[in-house]
């Protein structure tokens, strides 16, 4: 042989060994649990496309975002459910809206132990399923969208929100929103902008969970799956506009994309695995074809490997825990 083989082997002998020169770790504090508030529910129900996730009441949402402090978990991504809707998403900037309750309900039980953070867009509230104000013609009002999105953030703001998710698609919105905030004497809350965030099939049991209206599609605002430069400008603009945080969405889909932002910016970089992305690991593993335990872990470690610093998972909690009994 003549010369020393290289043995990479030698570092993964024992599981003490794979643990000290693990690249990547998972920690509760790097992930965030997304919750929902259903108006007018008396007690949690599940929901059907999304196993394990429920419809919260508000005082079940109080008792998960206790769980998540003692969880170490780094926040919650707040998304609400509203019994009536209009054209114009009017729940949303009502100070009694229920994604407004759910914010300072939760704001109220943690206090500052947790990231509150709460979505803001309008598809959950308008009648027609769209993130935006509609023209006379059908298509989504960018401009006229933009002044409801900065009633939004002053609106969120207000119920105590520390973090606001800018997940429209509309151009400006980080800039419109980071202003609204600003002369609402809001320049503590940070916005964690949905920079590239993809017209995905991946979003269809959130769809469901948010009982959504929209008949057609987003493929006018949200971006091209086969476009990969463009999520660099979406980047950079809502760097430029003020961004606090960016993020990638879906992220298992898209990890190339994680991984060029994560390189090229300098404010933390978050991933949302989605509801598609959960619903296929749960489906696969209830019939028995993977072992849910170890595709969920290399799932997440996948996303923070290739560059998120911060994971929005519906198994957040769950997680924390198997970390907490040394499963993880
Ligand atoms: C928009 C929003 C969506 C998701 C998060 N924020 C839906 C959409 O863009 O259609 C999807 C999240 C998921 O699929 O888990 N309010």
């Amino acid at each position: 042989m003549g010369f020393p083989i290289e043995r990479p082997r030698r570092l993964r002998r024992t599981p003490a060994l794979r643990r000290l020169v693990a690249e990547t770790r998972l920690h509760p504090s790097g992930l965030v649990l997304p919750m929902f508030l259903r108006e007018g529910l008396e007690a949690p129900s599940p929901i059907s496309s999304l196993p394990g996730v429920v419809h919260h009441s508000r005082a079940s949402l109080r008792a998960a975002a206790a769980e998540a402090v003692s969880l170490g978990l780094g926040g919650v991504m707040l998304f609400a459910v509203p019994a009536t809707r209009d054209a114009v998403g009017s729940g949303a900037t009502d100070p009694d809206g229920i994604l407004n309750i759910a914010v300072a309900e939760v704001r109220d039980e943690v206090g500052e132990d947790l990231v509150v953070m709460a979505d803001l867009c309008l598809d959950e509230f308008t009648d027609h399923g769209h993130c935006g104000v509609l023209r006379a013609d059908g298509d989504v009002d960018n401009d006229a969208t933009l002044e409801r999105y900065a009633d939004m953030g002053a609106a969120l703001a207000q119920a105590g929100v520390d973090v606001v998710g800018t997940s429209g698609m509309m151009d400006g919105q980080v800039g419109v929103v980071r202003m609204a905030l600003d002369a609402a004497g809001a320049e503590h809350v940070a916005v964690l902008a949905y920079a590239a965030k993809y017209a995905s099939a991946l979003y269809g049991p959130f769809r469901e969970a948010v009982d959504s209206q929209l008949t057609g599609n987003r493929h006018g605002y949200q971006q091209d799956p086969a476009n990969r430069r463009e999520s660099l400008r979406e980047v950079r603009l809502d760097i430029d506009e003020g961004a606090d945080i960016v993020m990638v969405k879906p992220a298992s889909l898209y990890l190339d994309v994680l991984r060029e932002v994560a390189d090229v910016v300098d404010v933390p970089v978050a991933a949302y695995q989605v509801s598609g992305e959960y619903a296929m690991v749960e489906a696969a593993a209830a019939r028995g074809w993977i072992d849910r335990e170890r595709a969920v872990l290399e799932s997440i470690t996948s996303i923070h490997r290739a560059g998120a610093d911060i994971v929005l998972t519906y198994w957040a909690a769950e997680v924390a825990r198997w970390i907490s009994e040394g499963k993880a």
